[in-house]
Order: C-alpha cells, then sequence, then structure tokens
C-alpha cells in the first residue's frame, strides 16, 4: 500500500483534463484563427517572386496591363504567363525566378498563383461596376504599388462594403484616376467625390439582393 486510495482515480482526471484542455484550444484556435481574424495581411507565399512595387510602382506599368479584364467583367483576373513573356522573353532571362515563368510558357503549364482575396459564393461582387464609377483600386487594395508581395489590406467583410455603400462620396474620383494609387484630391475629398457622383450617375444600393442574388 504504498499510494492512498484516491490515486486510482487519476487516469480518470486525467483523461477527462485532456479532454477539456484539448476542446479549449481547439476553440481557441478555431475563433481566433479563423479568416475573420486572419484575412487582413493575408501574405501567402508565391511560386514566383513576383513584385507589384518593382512592375507597378518603380517601372510604373498600369494595373490594366496585366489585370485587363477589370473595366469589363465582374472579375480582374490574373494575367496569363504570355504578358509576362511581352517582357521576360528578352528581359533577364537568366534570373531562377524568370527561368519558372519561361517553363510554365514553353510547357503551357499555367503558373500556380495563390489566390488571396476571396469573398464566400453566397456574396456577389463586380469590379467594373466599381472602377467605371470611379472608385479606385487602392480604396480596397491599398498602396498594391508599394507591395513586394501582395497582402490584404481590407477586412471584405459585409459591414465594410456597407460603410462605403451608406457613405461613397469620399471614395469616388474622376475614372481618369482608378489606377493612380498615390493621387490624392487637392481640395475636400467629399467635394471632390460628390462632383463625380454626379457625373457618373452614381447610386449605390444597400438592400440585400445587391451583394446576395
Ligand atoms: C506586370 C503585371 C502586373 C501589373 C502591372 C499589376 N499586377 Fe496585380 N498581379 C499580377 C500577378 C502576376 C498577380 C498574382 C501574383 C501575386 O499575387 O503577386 C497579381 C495579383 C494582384 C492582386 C491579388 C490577387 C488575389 O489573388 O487576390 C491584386 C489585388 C492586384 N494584383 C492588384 C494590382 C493593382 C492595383 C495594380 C496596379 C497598381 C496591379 N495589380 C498591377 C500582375 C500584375
Ligand atoms: C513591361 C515589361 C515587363 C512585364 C510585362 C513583366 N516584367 Fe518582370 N521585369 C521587367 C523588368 C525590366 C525587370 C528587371 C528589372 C531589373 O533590372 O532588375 C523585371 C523583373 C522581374 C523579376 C525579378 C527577376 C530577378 O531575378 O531580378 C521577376 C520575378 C519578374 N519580373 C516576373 C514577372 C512576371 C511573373 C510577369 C508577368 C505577370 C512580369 N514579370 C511581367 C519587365 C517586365
Ligand atoms: C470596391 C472594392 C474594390 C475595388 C475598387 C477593386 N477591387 Fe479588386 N477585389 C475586390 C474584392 C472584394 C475581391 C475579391 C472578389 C471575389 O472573391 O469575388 C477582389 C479581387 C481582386 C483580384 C483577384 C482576382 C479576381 O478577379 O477576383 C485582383 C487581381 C484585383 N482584385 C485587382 C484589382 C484592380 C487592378 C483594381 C483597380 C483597377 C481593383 N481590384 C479594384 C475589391 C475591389
Ligand atoms: C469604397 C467604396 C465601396 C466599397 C468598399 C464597396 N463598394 Fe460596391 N459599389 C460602390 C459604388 C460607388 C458602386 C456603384 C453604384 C452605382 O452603380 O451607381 C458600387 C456598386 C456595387 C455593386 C453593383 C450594384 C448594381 O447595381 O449592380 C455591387 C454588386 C457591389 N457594389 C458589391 C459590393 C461588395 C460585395 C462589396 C464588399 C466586398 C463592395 N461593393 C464594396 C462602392 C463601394
Ligand atoms: C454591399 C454588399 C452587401 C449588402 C448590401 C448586403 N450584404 Fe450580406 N454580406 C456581404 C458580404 C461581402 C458578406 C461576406 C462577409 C464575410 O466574408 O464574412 C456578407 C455576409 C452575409 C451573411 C453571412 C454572415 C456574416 O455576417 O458573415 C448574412 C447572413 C448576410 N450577409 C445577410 C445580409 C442581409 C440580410 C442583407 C440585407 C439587409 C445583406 N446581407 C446585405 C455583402 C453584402
Amino acid at each position: 500500500m504504498v499510494f492512498p486510495k484516491w490515486t486510482n482515480k487519476i487516469p480518470a482526471i486525467a483523461a477527462v483534463s485532456a479532454f477539456i484542455i484539448l476542446n479549449a484550444l481547439i476553440f481557441v484556435f478555431w475563433y481566433w484563427f479563423s479568416p475573420k481574424h486572419l484575412n487582413v495581411g493575408y501574405m501567402p507565399e508565391q511560386p514566383v517572386h513576383y513584385s507589384h512595387k518593382l512592375h507597378a510602382g518603380t517601372m510604373g506599368i498600369d494595373c490594366r496591363y496585366c489585370h485587363f479584364n477589370v473595366e469589363r467583367g465582374s472579375f480582374a483576373g490574373v494575367p496569363p504567363t504570355e504578358v509576362c513573356m511581352n517582357c521576360h522573353t528578352t528581359v533577364k532571362t537568366s534570373s531562377p525566378e524568370i527561368v519558372k515563368v519561361r517553363e510554365a510558357f514553353a510547357t503551357g503549364t499555367p503558373i500556380k498563383w495563390v489566390r488571396i482575396h476571396k469573398l464566400p459564393e453566397f456574396a456577389y461582387f463586380n469590379h467594373s461596376a466599381h472602377v467605371n464609377k470611379g472608385v479606385s483600386c487602392v480604396e480596397c487594395h491599398g498602396r498594391i504599388d508599394q507591395m513586394d508581395v501582395v497582402r490584404e489590406f481590407a477586412p471584405l467583410s459585409m459591414s465594410w462594403c456597407l460603410d462605403c455603400h451608406r457613405a461613397p462620396a469620399s471614395h469616388i474620383r474622376d475614372r481618369k484616376l482608378i489606377t493612380n494609387l498615390a493621387w490624392h484630391p487637392d481640395g475636400d475629398a467629399v467635394e471632390n467625390g460628390l462632383k463625380f457622383m454626379e457625373k457618373y450617375h452614381v447610386n449605390t444600393r444597400t438592400d440585400c439582393n445587391t451583394c446576395h442574388r
């Protein structure tokens, strides 16, 4: 009789505690690390180390050169490798990163870019509806032209969408400036916005079937 009798219960107590702790851990991870909390700043490793800061910032290539569908359709789309080859058939051809691009092109296998911005299926979004009414990329994606690696800038939550739909004026500019991410209005942003809201007949809706159809 080295151990008192109550110690017989230790295995059962240990099992119950382990069960409770495990569930608490799962809850904490599920709650804090679920997409709602992680999406802003989401910045996955991409298969090719392509830099917006270099191409769109330093070199000043317009967003629409690569995201050519953005004014025409609901998706902006990621460019096919052909677009890269317009330059990289001759530029930096021996760089290991460009070798990956050239190989993808030669074999006809698309580069597997990791998708960053993604709404749930039940929410409807449309790029052309925004950019053609003078909403710049910078309002929703931030200073992409200063990012070496793209990261999510806005939460893309329903309340975030609605905040702008309820009071869009300060987010509207001349359509000619939608890809000029550095631009700021000279005077008051609301005053400037109201001018273009009138010109483009902007009428933002907040009824449910605008975004849930
Ligand atoms: C030379 C081509 C090129 C230009 C110019 C370019 N992009 Fe991109 N863009 C890409 C490629 C390739 C990807 C996918 C890889 C990545 O995410 O970095 C991408 C990804 C993105 C994404 C993230 C897509 C996702 O998965 O959610 C956004 C947002 C974006 N670009 C916005 C812009 C904006 C805004 C501009 C203009 C300031 C711009 N891009 C200019 C090629 C380009
Ligand atoms: C308009 C021409 C142009 C287009 C289009 C273009 N690039 Fe570039 N890219 C350049 C130039 C110029 C450089 C090199 C700058 C320098 O001298 O370091 C470069 C550099 C790079 C580098 C860095 C290479 C290294 O090792 O330094 C990568 C990676 C790259 N580009 C990928 C891409 C991808 C992917 C696309 C297509 C989505 C693309 N580029 C489209 C002109 C272009
Ligand atoms: C009003 C906000 C808003 C504006 C303005 C906007 N985007 Fe987006 N963008 C989004 C949202 C939301 C998504 C995710 C869409 C989805 O999952 O259906 C997205 C996704 C993307 C993607 C990923 C591929 C795709 O088509 O879904 C690219 C690339 C992109 N945007 C580029 C741009 C560029 C370039 C501009 C400016 C010319 C721009 N965006 C303007 C909100 C915006
Ligand atoms: C920065 C301001 C802004 C943000 C953020 C924004 N929107 Fe919009 N949205 C607008 C403007 C401006 C229009 C154009 C209204 C019009 O057609 O006159 C618009 C139009 C739309 C339309 C087209 C409506 C129609 O009549 O067909 C849809 C759909 C839409 N937005 C969905 C979304 C969703 C979903 C989000 C969030 C992921 C979002 N918007 C975020 C400003 C914004
Ligand atoms: C301007 C666009 C827009 C409008 C208008 C809108 N929603 Fe949403 N809604 C969204 C987006 C985007 C999401 C997805 C957000 C996310 O990823 O969590 C969403 C998500 C939801 C969800 C899922 C739960 C959640 O919060 O994520 C419900 C339920 C919902 N909406 C109901 C409604 C109802 C009811 C209305 C009308 C009173 C409405 N929505 C109007 C854009 C909109």
